[in-house]
């Protein structure tokens, strides 16, 4: 038989990221900016090994049985203790759910609240799942007008106009794709609209521990008077992705709801690894291993800007982050980006066009994305040296 299929399960932004990597795959060579994974150095693997060990050996039916349906309660223990302590956030009428990464945050989320034609605010561009989760739910992922300091209020406020806003999403710090940070006054004037509208914000934060310059800017869930907010965290980037570890912290009604439905739809977490995630949390100074994931993304990303600051053409403007995984390359509007692709992919360095991360309503743009966190320094330093040669090439010095 031929199943058919509603047609907003089907709905999707073109795949570039795959692209990149099936074409890099086993080329001898190839620098590839393109891959999204954490930095292979940062990931504590004598740790979790040992973690591991103790975890298998020290209970195992406390491994082999259902676990309980809203996570292990020392991770969530250990995950609430930092949010209050070091992230400043009131708890108080606050539920936490720990899911499979911050990942899956991004379909349970638009499935338990928007209805089919509901308005969902978020970046001109913005990270991939979270555009097409709320295009599979029906639902449009508006995108609204950035600058260099993220969304733009006023642009926000023209679009919650229309009445059918549900929710605002938004990665404040270290965004992906732009590496932009969101500073705190844009923050409040952000969370003025969504007040006003009556909007929530989903606050999906899975890069705020890796700040490695500037000063911390406080969460949105820090300042959440009106219990508003929704926050999600991993341990993907700071632990391991593989791991497969996150969380949602919001009002307790909301969470519960959402919670309801991940126990429909997904069941219990594994418990292996969520132990594995706590026994980490508990025997480590955690703090003192951020500071080295830190340094080791810092030195990373260094290694592009100064490549980048030497060589690079002055027309083509990138971003300079101050933490996280990415930095956003923008082009004069002259340039024809597919063919400035696929000459940077001849030359052996993948990047990711924009149209990857480009939410409803934005237009062709002339921007990649460069992650620099796989690559070795000398191959960062390589393949930047040749990816400036083509914007000099394309856009002049
Ligand atoms: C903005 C954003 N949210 C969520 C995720 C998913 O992270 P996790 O590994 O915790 O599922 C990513 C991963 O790349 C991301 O960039």
């Amino acid at each position: 038989m031929s199943f058919s299929l509603p047609e907003r399960v089907t709905l999707k932004g073109p795949n570039f990221i795959r692209e990149v990597f099936e074409r890099g795959v086993g080329v001898p060579g190839f620098i590839s900016f393109g891959i999204g994974n954490p930095a292979p150095e940062a990931i504590p693997v004598k740790v979790i090994e040992d973690a591991f060990d103790f975890i298998v050996h020290e209970n195992p039916m406390g491994l082999l049985q259902y676990g309980p349906m809203q996570g292990d309660a020392r991770l969530s223990e250990l995950t609430l203790e930092r949010l209050s302590k070091v992230h400043h956030m009131n708890l108080e009428g606050q539920g936490l759910i720990i899911s499979n990464g911050a990942g899956q945050l991004l379909g349970l989320v638009p499935i338990t609240v928007c209805e089919p034609g509901d308005e969902v605010y978020m970046d001109d561009y913005t990270f991939t799942s979270a555009i097409n989760s709320v295009r599979n739910m029906g639902a449009k992922a508006v995108g609204i007008k950035t600058d260099e300091f993220g969304m733009i209020p006023s642009e926000l406020e023209k679009a919650a106009q229309s009445g059918k806003g549900k929710y605002i999403y938004l990665i404040p710090n270290f965004q992906n794709p732009t590496g932009i940070t969101m500073p705190l006054e844009r923050r409040k004037e952000i969370y003025a609209i969504a007040s006003k509208y009556d909007l929530f914000i989903y606050e999906d934060d899975p890069y705020g521990e890796i700040r490695f310059a500037g000063e911390h800017v406080p969460s949105f869930k820090s300042f959440d008077t009106e219990n508003r907010v929704l926050y999600a965290g991993s341990y993907s980037k700071t632990l391991s992705a593989g791991l497969r570890v996150g969380f949602l912290l919001g009002p307790e009604d909301v969470i519960s709801t959402i919670q309801a439905l991940k126990n429909n739809t997904a069941g219990q977490m594994p418990l292996v690894t969520q132990k594995v995630v706590a026994h980490v949390l508990d025997q480590i100074d955690y703090d003192a291993h951020l500071e080295n994931v830190r340094k080791v993304y810092k030195s990373k990303c260094d290694a592009m800007m100064r490549v980048f600051k030497e060589k690079g053409s002055s027309k083509v403007h990138l971003t300079e982050p101050t933490g996280g995984m990415f930095a956003w390359m923008t082009m004069p509007d002259t340039v024809d980006c597919d063919e400035f692709f696929e000459t940077c992919m001849n030359k052996n360095v993948g990047i990711i066009k924009c149209g990857a991360f480009a939410s409803d309503g934005v237009e062709n743009g002339h921007a990649f994305r460069l992650s620099y966190t796989v690559p070795t320094i000398p191959e960062i330093e390589k393949g930047m040296e040749i990816l400036c040669a083509l914007t000099k090439e394309y856009c002049g010095e």
